[in-house]
């Protein structure tokens, strides 16, 4: 990240709508939007289509080298993420993926190919995950984690994908459980509980916790 670089994270817990948040953060700042679980998704599918063991870094990451995986943001649209040639964005939401990405991102050599990937970035952006306000980005201009009970957040993945609310509970409920050693909010991240928000209402407390602090008002310029 460079000193002039404007970085806003936002982190919190499997489909606590951060990445719904953090799209409609950036586009009322005009910024590109970042999502890095994209690049953990990325690999597991890598993962999936060679049959490699999931809890093999090595493998996983001699994959990577022979196929490079490559995430573009954008301001005004998703992400895009290719493998080779292949544009693989819209095959990454899948219960497979699901399944196996937590086993793939405990690995620190993969957190550390993720982050060296996200810090290579480059321009102004809002982006997204578990630890970016702590890890990846520390000097960020603001970080945000957002908070929603296990069912709110299972109703709301449930307006996105087929299921049962009891089994998608407690699926969410088990990856929290996977994915705590990474998700713990920086000591300087703002909370936001969005259990009874709206999603403009969440975007509309983002930019008002923004709003007292022209370095970061000046992410816009
Ligand atoms: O945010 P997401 O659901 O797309 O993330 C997919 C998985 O990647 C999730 O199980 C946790 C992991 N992840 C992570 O460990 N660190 C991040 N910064 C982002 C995602």
């Amino acid at each position: 990240m460079t000193a002039s670089q404007h970085v806003i994270t936002i982190d919190g817990l499997a489909a606590s709508g951060k990445s719904s948040a953090a799209k409609g953060l950036a586009q009322r700042l005009g910024v590109a939007y970042v999502s890095s679980g994209l690049l953990y998704r990325a690999l597991t599918w890598l993962a999936l289509d060679e049959q490699l063991d999931v809890h093999d870094a090595h493998a996983l990451l001699s994959a990577a080298a022979v196929r490079p995986v490559q995430l573009t943001p954008y301001a005004d649209k998703d992400n895009k993420v290719c493998i080779e040639a292949k544009d693989i964005s819209n095959l990454l939401e899948t219960d497979a993926v699901d399944k196996n990405v937590s086993a793939v991102a405990k690995h620190p050599q993969v957190r550390t190919w993720v982050n060296q990937h996200l810090q290579m970035l480059t321009g102004n952006f809002v982006i997204d995950g578990r630890d970016m306000g702590t890890v990846v980005f520390p000097n960020a201009r603001a970080k945000f984690y957002l908070h929603a009970a296990p069912e709110v957040r299972a109703r709301r993945r449930l307006g996105e994908r087929a299921g049962d609310l009891a089994e998608l509970t407690a699926a969410i409920i088990e990856r929290d459980q996977r994915d705590q050693a990474q998700s713990v909010p920086a000591e300087d991240a703002i909370h936001i509980h969005t259990d009874e928000l709206t999603l403009e209402q969440v975007i509309d407390s983002l930019e008002h916790h923004l709003t007292p602090n022209p370095a970061i008002n000046s992410v816009t310029g």
